[in-house]
Formats: C-alpha cells, structure tokens, sequence
C-alpha cells in the first residue's frame, strides 16, 4: 500500500489576472488529518474546488494512490472517492433533509418510484450516528446556517469516501456541535478515512489534526507536524512576519446613553431583555448558540418583530417597523450569515460597499457622486486591506474572509450612531482579525456605541467594556470588565 493517498504537485490556477494558485504542493497520508491554513485569499478553497473538479488547473499534477489522474468534474471526484464539503453551501432549500442527502440517488421501490420510507430511515439513521438533532423531514431552508452545514457534512459522509474535504466546516457551529463533528472524524479516520481540514481557528487545528500545511498568496510555504509547532510559528509562516498587540483596546466608555432597550420580549425567542450602550462603549452579547442573541439583534434593527418593551436611541423612543427605519435612525447591523443577509453577490465591491449609504453619495436627487463613491470605496478597500482584483471584481469572486469585510465595510459606510457586529470575525484570517479589532477599536474612542455579539471568548474578553450572557432567551448576567473570564461566561451562559 502507498503511503500517500493523496499527492498534488505544483498545482497552478489563475483566473483572469489573478494568480490564485503558483506551485502548490500536498500530501495526504493513509488515516491523517491535514490542514491547509493560510490568510484570507490564500487560495485555500481554489485549491480544494481542483481536488473536487470544480476548477481545473493550468498546471500540475495528481496523484491518488500512486497514480496520475484527472479530474474532470465533480463526478469524477467522486468516482475516485473524494467528498468535498465546500465553504458555501450548495443545498437545495425547498428539499428535505434526506432528499437532499439522497438527491440523485434514491432509494427505489420495485415498482421504481422513490422510496421515501427508506430513504428517510437511513438518512435518520446517519444523521443520528454524527450524534445530531435533526428531523431529516424538515426543509433546509428552514434550518439554521449551522443546521445546514451539518446537513452537508452528513451528505458528504453518506458517499462511500476515501478523502473527504472540509472547507471551514466549523464556522457556524457551536463548541459542542464541534465536539460531535470531532468525535465523528476520529470515527472516520478508523475507517481509514483521510481529511483534508480548512479552518481559521488554531484551537480546533492543534486538537484535531496530525499536520498542517501552510499557504501564503497562492504559493507553498511549508508543511509542519502540528505537535511540534505552535500558534506563533503558524502565524509567522502564514503573515510572514510577527503579529504583536493582537487585540487593541483602549478603553473609551462615555456617560450618555446611546441606546436603551427596556423589558422587550417575544414570546418564545426572547423576554424581558433590558440593558442599555454608551457613547463609546462596547457592549458583548455571549451565549450558547439559540440563546436567542441573533434574533434580539435583528429586533433592534427592526428585521423582527417585538411583542413588548421598548428601544430608544439617543432618549427617543423608536418606532422601528423595517431595516430601512433603522438605517435611518442611525443603526447599522453587520449580520452574521453574510450569504442571506448581506451581500449582493453578483454585484462588485464596490456596488455592496455603498448599498447601504447610496442616498449620502448623491450629487443632487438623482446623481450618485461617482467621485465621492470611488474615494469610499478605495479608502475601505485599503483600510480593511479587502484582497480583490479591482473595486468592479464581482463580491463572488473574492475569498469567503473578504466577502466579510465588504460586508463590514457596507456598514461602516453608513456612518451609524450604533453599530451592531454579529459574529464580525467569524471565517477571518488572523492578520485581517487583528485589523478588525483595530477598526472596531477605533469607532469606540469615536464615540460610537457598539454592540458585539460573538461566541469567541477571548475576543469578547479581550474587546469588551461588558457583556452580557443569554441562555434561553433570557438575560442571565451583565458581567463588568473585571468579572470577565471564560468560566464566568460559560457558567451564566449554561446555567452550570
Ligand atoms: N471564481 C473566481 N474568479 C476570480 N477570482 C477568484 C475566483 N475564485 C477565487 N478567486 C481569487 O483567488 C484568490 C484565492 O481565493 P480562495 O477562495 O482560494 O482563498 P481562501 O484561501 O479560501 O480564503 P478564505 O480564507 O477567505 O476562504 C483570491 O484572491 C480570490 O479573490
Ligand atoms: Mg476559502
């Protein structure tokens, strides 16, 4: 038996001017777990969308088990038995849970219609072995985002893989969801599964895998065996140089109020939630994933109803009954599924940039300044170090990390009183989280209220003035800056 089930050498791609790939060289091992980390762009996922024959490269060459092959196509990723999750999700929304599992391949009856029965008692059966809650009748456009990528994961598993691929599959999960996903590798791996494991987060690369490879601007820099290296040395191989002053935080909270929500309740997601943000300050929001922050949020922004209670801005009660109300008003959300909620990904940069802000940039009525809309545009591109061929390049285009930016900086362009983050960092690379922190920062000595919902502990440690924790709809504690540790959090947020 070969050693290497998997060997890639010099993989090239470019897309148009864009080099995304120059000389990329991998190996797998029988049963290992390997990472591929490297900045936002790296070309991570243009790598993996090669494995999975969704591009094909200029140069380089192939090898499984030994022998050179070319793969045309998803199907002959398939036939030779790699099973790629990707970081968008590619499910069909108005089809169950099983059906998109089975899709293209269901299970006949003898009279060769499908049948349903089996088909939804063995995608039960699947879905129950990753240790999931799931109703596989449910619609997956009915689902979370995080649901939905558990439904991938098990669709992905369900074809009978040798190689499986997973691009950020971590990125909207909770810790114990990442729990199960980890215990259901460590299976895989017995069963002589190899995985190939994209992910920003070093915790999870330093718990689950045996190696790691580094990219840096589409080239090889390095492979590393992931129990003799160290997050420094990762970040060094993958910034090319030393990040110091990770989190920056000079600490700017003023006496005015800048929003004030009073006893606001919806039956069944949220009740009597009362808390208020200063001029300067940022306030976090932690919680178990359903803890109901996400929908509090959107409450605020005007995107979700409210049974009870109320939400003043700068002392003024609000009257919110749409997002454009909000925007209005002064308040910007910088929602957490990017894909549904924030862009417009057919459309440039710069299009998505200045959605938000199209009614400062007029001239007159009916004219868009289109120098004062270049000057926003290049100035955000610059300052949030966005990595896109130009300012018309199509938002799709550009990696899953800098799709986020651009959904930041559509925001920011609003010149909000309030600005709401949900899950900011969420998919960045190190280096671009550090400037988002750095930018977030300096809003806050603006004088801008911000709120920061996110369920990375340290970054909510480390970029708060306060946080409050949420479980089951409910506001369980308001920890001051000095009762804020990791335990603390963790022991309101479960109710531990
Ligand atoms: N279809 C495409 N058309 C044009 N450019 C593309 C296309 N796909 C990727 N690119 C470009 O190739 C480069 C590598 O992108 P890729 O998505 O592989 O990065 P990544 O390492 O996965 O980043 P992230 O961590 O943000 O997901 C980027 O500059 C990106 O804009
Ligand atoms: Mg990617």
């Amino acid at each position: 038996m070969v050693e290497n089930v998997l060997e890639m050498h010099s993989i090239a791609k470019s897309f148009g001017q864009t080099q995304a790939l120059n000389g990329i060289n991998f190996e797998l091992k029988s049963g290992e777990i390997h990472a591929l980390l490297g900045e936002n762009g790296a070309g991570k996922s243009t790598l993996i969308k090669v494995l999975g024959g969704i591009h094909q490269p200029d140069r380089g060459e192939i090898l499984i088990n030994g022998n050179t092959v070319h793969i045309k196509g998803v199907h002959d990723a398939q036939a030779h038995g790699i099973g790629v999750i990707h970081q968008e999700i590619v499910l069909v929304p108005y089809l169950t849970v099983a059906e998109n599992i089975f899709l293209g391949r269901e299970p006949v009856t003898k009279l060769g219609l499908i049948d349903r029965k089996q088909m939804n008692a063995e995608a039960q059966e699947m879905v129950k072995e990753l240790g999931l809650n799931l109703d596989v009748n449910t619609l997956v456009g009915e689902l979370s985002v995080a649901h939905q990528q558990l439904v991938e994961i098990v669709k992905a598993i369900s074809f009978n893989i040798k190689i499986l691929v997973m691009d950020e599959p971590t990125s909207s999960l909770s810790d114990e969801e990442v729990k199960h996903l980890f215990v259901t590798m460590e299976r895989l791996r017995q069963n002589g599964v190899s995985m190939i494991y994209i992910s920003h987060k070093f915790e999870e690369l330093f718990t689950i895998t045996d190696r790691i490879t580094i990219i840096r601007d589409g080239t090889y820099v390095g492979t590393v065996n992931t129990k003799n290296s160290s997050p420094d040395e990762l970040v060094a191989m993958m910034v090319g140089r030393e990040l110091k002053n990770f989190y920056t935080r000079t600490y700017s909270r003023q006496d005015e109020v800048v929003l004030k929500v009073d006893h606001l309740s919806k039956q069944n997601v949220f009740e009597d939630i009362s808390f208020s943000v200063h001029q300067g300050e940022i306030l976090g929001f932690s919680g178990l994933m359903g803890a109901g922050r996400s929908e509090l949020m959107l409450a605020i922004f005007g995107a979700y109803g409210y049974d009870n209670g109320s939400v003043s801005l700068n002392g003024e009660e609000l009257k919110i009954k749409s997002c454009s109300d909000a925007i209005e008003k002064g308040i910007a959300l910088v929602p957490e599924d990017r894909k549904d909620q924030g862009l417009v990904l057919l459309n440039s940069v710069g299009f998505n940039m200045t959605l938000s802000e199209l009614k400062h940039l007029m001239k007159n009525k009916l004219i868009v300044s289109e120098e004062k809309r270049s000057a926003l545009i290049s100035a955000y591109i610059k300052s949030l170090n966005i990595k896109t061929a130009s300012p018309d390049a199509e938002v799709s285009s550009l990696s899953g990390g800098n799709q986020q930016k651009v959904v930041l900086a559509k925001w920011l362009a609003t010149n909000p009183k309030l600005l709401i983050l949900d899950e900011p960092t969420r998919g960045v690379d190190v280096g671009a989280k550090s400037e988002i922190y750095s930018i977030i920062n300096e809003l806050a000595k603006q004088g801008l209220a911000i709120i920061l919902v996110s369920s990375e502990l340290p970054e909510i440690i480390n970029m708060c003035d306060s946080v409050c924790v949420m479980r089951e709809g409910k506001l369980t504690a308001q920890l001051a800056q000095s009762e804020l540790t990791q335990e603390n959090i963790m022991r309101y947020a479960t109710g531990g």
